[in-house]
């Protein structure tokens, strides 16, 4: 039994494949697959492991149909068409849970660096700008006390809420369509409508999958009924923001500042405007990227594949009714 794996992956995942046994092919190559490079290679396995954001689309998915799992090295998976592998008997692998950590991590850094203009003060020392000291310029804001809105509270958003209540006893409210029972106990979380996440958040974090619902919902619009004071978070997926929309809410103090872990595309422009402005901090997607998240998620991606070249059911499966 052979696997194609998209990208090198963590040694963890690899030795565990090995051990199973399984015939690793491996893309090393610094530069993305194209699709028709990706389904040849896929062709030639009999299962694929995809990291990156590898496109997996319905035609890509009627040309490997023979694959008897598909295993996603990420919690997310709006980069498959989970109808058309269902309907093909392909099941779908992820890792979720072990990033949560990892991601709140991120997007608390984020928090901190854009209420405090850390990642543009940074490059005035490296321009030489370090002048003389100003007690009214370069001025941040506090944090301490003040709300955090959560926009799709789950795993990641509760680890967020915790450290932020902990930490700065922010209060906490969220949007979700059901209530999240322990965030309500053990934080006094209050689930709130729409509106009122934007019209009372400091800080509003989006913390959801990319979904044909969410795509784009942080709009002109949207922003518009945010505080001229907050900052909005963005450590989930780029598309759900409107990056033109955002850069014009910054630009026009809509919003007073933006930490992006993710953009819309990735990678973002290099003069990107986002990237000037003192009040906004951007990362290259880097929310699960540690030694030990990436280990642990290419673990559970590697008995993802196991489990489906044995027939097994998958240990985390996107599409359960593959097994219906
Ligand atoms: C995930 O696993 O979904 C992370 O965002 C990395 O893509």
């Amino acid at each position: 039994m052979k696997v194609f794996i998209s990208r090198k992956i963590p040694e963890p995942g690899l030795q565990y494949l090995r051990e199973a046994g399984i015939d690793i092919s491996e893309w090393v190559t610094k530069r993305e697959l194209t699709s028709e490079e990706l389904i040849d290679h896929c062709k030639k396995a009999d299962a694929f492991l995809s990291a990156g954001s590898n496109r997996i689309d319905k035609t890509f998915l009627e040309a490997v149909s023979h694959l008897k799992v598909i295993s996603l090295h990420s919690a997310g998976y709006d980069n498959v068409d989970v109808p058309a592998a269902t309907a093909l008997k392909i099941p779908i692998g992820n890792t979720p849970g072990v990033l949560s950590d990892a991601t709140a991590d991120v997007a608390f850094l984020l928090i901190l660096a854009t209420s405090r203009k850390a990642f543009y003060m940074h490059k005035t020392i490296q321009q030489g700008s370090w002048g003389f000291f100003e007690p009214t310029a370069n001025l941040g804001v506090d944090i301490r006390g003040k709300t955090l809105g959560i926009f799709g509270l789950g795993k990641i958003g509760f680890e967020l809420a915790k450290r932020c209540a902990a930490a700065f006893n922010m209060k906490i409210i969220y949007h979700n369509r059901g209530h999240h029972a322990e965030a309500e106990k053990e934080l006094h979380a209050i689930r709130v409508s729409f509106q009122e996440l934007l019209e009372s958040s400091d800080i509003l974090s989006v913390n959801t999958s990319l979904t044909p619902e969410t795509k784009g919902k942080f709009n002109k619009d949207v922003f518009s009924c945010m505080k001229r004071t907050s900052i909005f978070i963005n450590a989930a997926r780029g598309g759900i923001h409107n990056e033109n929309d955002l850069t014009g809410a910054l630009e026009n103090g809509i919003i007073w500042g933006a930490g992006l872990d993710v953009t819309n595309p990735e990678p973002m422009r290099p003069d990107h405007p986002l990237l000037f402005m003192p009040n906004v901090c951007v990362l290259p997607h880097i929310g699960s990227a540690t030694e030990e998240t990436r280990a642990a998620m290419s673990l559970i991606a590697a008995k993802n594949v196991v489990a489906g070249l044995r027939g097994e059911r998958l240990p985390f499966v996107v599409n359960p009714l593959v097994y219906a």
